[in-house]
């Protein structure tokens, strides 16, 4: 489907004129480079390198980020809203987006020191550098802290050993910022023995696997990442020593904001799909829209978009204020992934036995939803962060 989908897009009119345009300019680029092909690229695995050096050379990989180190220094919201457009016309292609944007970015322009900034920073911001974020492990999940990757403290470096799981970018980045335990050998110390490395992917002993043949985001590159004797230099430790593990759930405070964006690009393409769909096909002698049934369901999807879009925003606006981060974000990425998979399982359930099928977009958008629930925190552990918010003690 090549046409432009404009049911349930924001209202651009209600934007500040800076993000008018930039949502226009991400609109009109998905519409062109991204969405004609993301069905293709789904059947063949073939992650965009082409359109992600464009989306590099506008600007798109370094939104976040200030003036002064080659970004673009937008506020969260209006990242968050040229994000979703991208992931209207495919979500795999918003996730190597949202992860460099949101993860590794931060962490180095939060921790890192002027020379990192200088040597790692600026070319990410340019989008010559696409960046990963290595954290989770084959073991270590939802349990994060308890990582095994190890870095060894060697002459005036480290030797790092380990594999990292499920890496978005792993096989595409040329930096990864990864979560590795600094503690003594063999000890665990939980969260507070893990440190933070940037690690160039062209290092000697990094070794990224074979992208992962994955049920949706089949195109954008996930893969495990070894650590074989990989030696670092003393600058490559981000930050304090022993701090990686906040570091990386303060980054993953803006990471769930991201695939809550992701969310609702997917969600929104899957109504404008049914829209269009419920007006065409008959079934009775009339369009399957002129039955409430079809009319609740799209109700339904549209009022849970917009609850999830209004979360998000506030959630955005809270987050550049400098309010309660971790609680807003695991709300908004609770609500809008949670809402993106029952969108999108209406909308393969209004196109029926269409919908099953790979020649029609919907059932991709399903299977592309669902890790939305899993990545950058299962929606179980948005869960636990939300409760223990509301029962912590004043
Ligand atoms: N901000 C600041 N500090 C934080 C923090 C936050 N949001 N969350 C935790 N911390 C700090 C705590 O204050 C604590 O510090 P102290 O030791 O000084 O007290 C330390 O980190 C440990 O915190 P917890 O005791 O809360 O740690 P825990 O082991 O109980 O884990 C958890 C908490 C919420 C379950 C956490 O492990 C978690 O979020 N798990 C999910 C992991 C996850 O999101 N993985 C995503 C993988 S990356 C990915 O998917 C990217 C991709 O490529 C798409």
């Amino acid at each position: 489907m090549s046409e432009r989908l404009t049911a349930a897009i924001p209202e651009v009119s209600a934007l500040n004129e800076t993000q008018q345009q930039l949502v226009e300019m991400a609109r009109a680029f998905g519409d062109e480079h991204i969405r004609p092909f993301a069905a293709e690229w789904d059947r063949t695995k073939e992650f965009p390198h082409e359109v992600i050096r464009r989306m590099g050379e506008l600007g798109f990989f370094g939104m976040l980020l200030p003036e002064e180190y080659d970004g673009l220094g937008l506020d969260t919201l209006t990242y968050l809203l040229v994000l979703e457009e991208i992931a209207a016309a495919d979500g795999a292609t918003a996730i190597s987006m949202g992860v460099h944007n949101s993860l590794p970015t931060q962490m180095v322009l939060r921790w890192g020191s002027e020379a990192q900034k200088e040597r790692w920073l600026k070319p990410m911001a340019r989008g010559e550098m696409l960046a990963a974020f290595a954290l989770s492990e084959a073991g270590a999940g939802s349990d994060a802290a308890s990582l095994r990757c190890q870095a060894v403290k060697a002459g005036s470096g480290w030797i790092l050993n380990g594999e990292k799981a499920w890496v978005t970018n792993g096989g595409t980045a040329d930096v990864v910022v990864a979560m590795v335990r600094t503690d003594a050998e063999g000890a665990r110390r939980g969260a507070r023995g893990i440190s933070a490395f940037i690690i160039p992917t062209d290092a000697q002993g990094y070794v990224a696997g074979k992208p992962e043949d994955k049920m949706g985001l089949r195109s954008s590159n996930t893969c495990t990442v070894t650590f074989q004797d990989l030696a670092l230099p003393d600058d490559a430790l981000l930050g304090g020593e022993g701090q990686g593990f906040a570091y990386a759930m303060m980054a993953l405070d803006g990471g769930r904001l991201g695939v809550a964006a992701q969310a609702c690009g997917i969600a929104r393409t899957a109504l404008a799909h049914a829209i269009r769909y419920a007006r065409e096909r008959t079934q009775f002698g009339r369009a399957i829209a002129d039955f409430q049934a079809i009319q609740f369901k799209l109700a339904d999807m549209a009022v849970q978009l917009e609850a999830s879009r209004a979360i998000l925003h506030v959630a955005a606006q809270r987050k550049d204020a400098g309010g309660n981060q971790q609680f807003w974000s695991s709300m908004a990425k609770l609500h809008a992934t949670d809402m993106v998979m029952k969108v999108t399982s209406d909308a393969v359930q209004i196109f029926g036995g269409y919908g099953y099928m790979r020649d029609y977009p919907v059932e991709r958008l399903m299977r592309d939803a669902k890790v939305t629930a899993i990545y950058e925190g299962t929606n179980e552990i948005q869960r636990i962060v939300l409760a223990r918010e509301l029962l912590k003690e004043s």
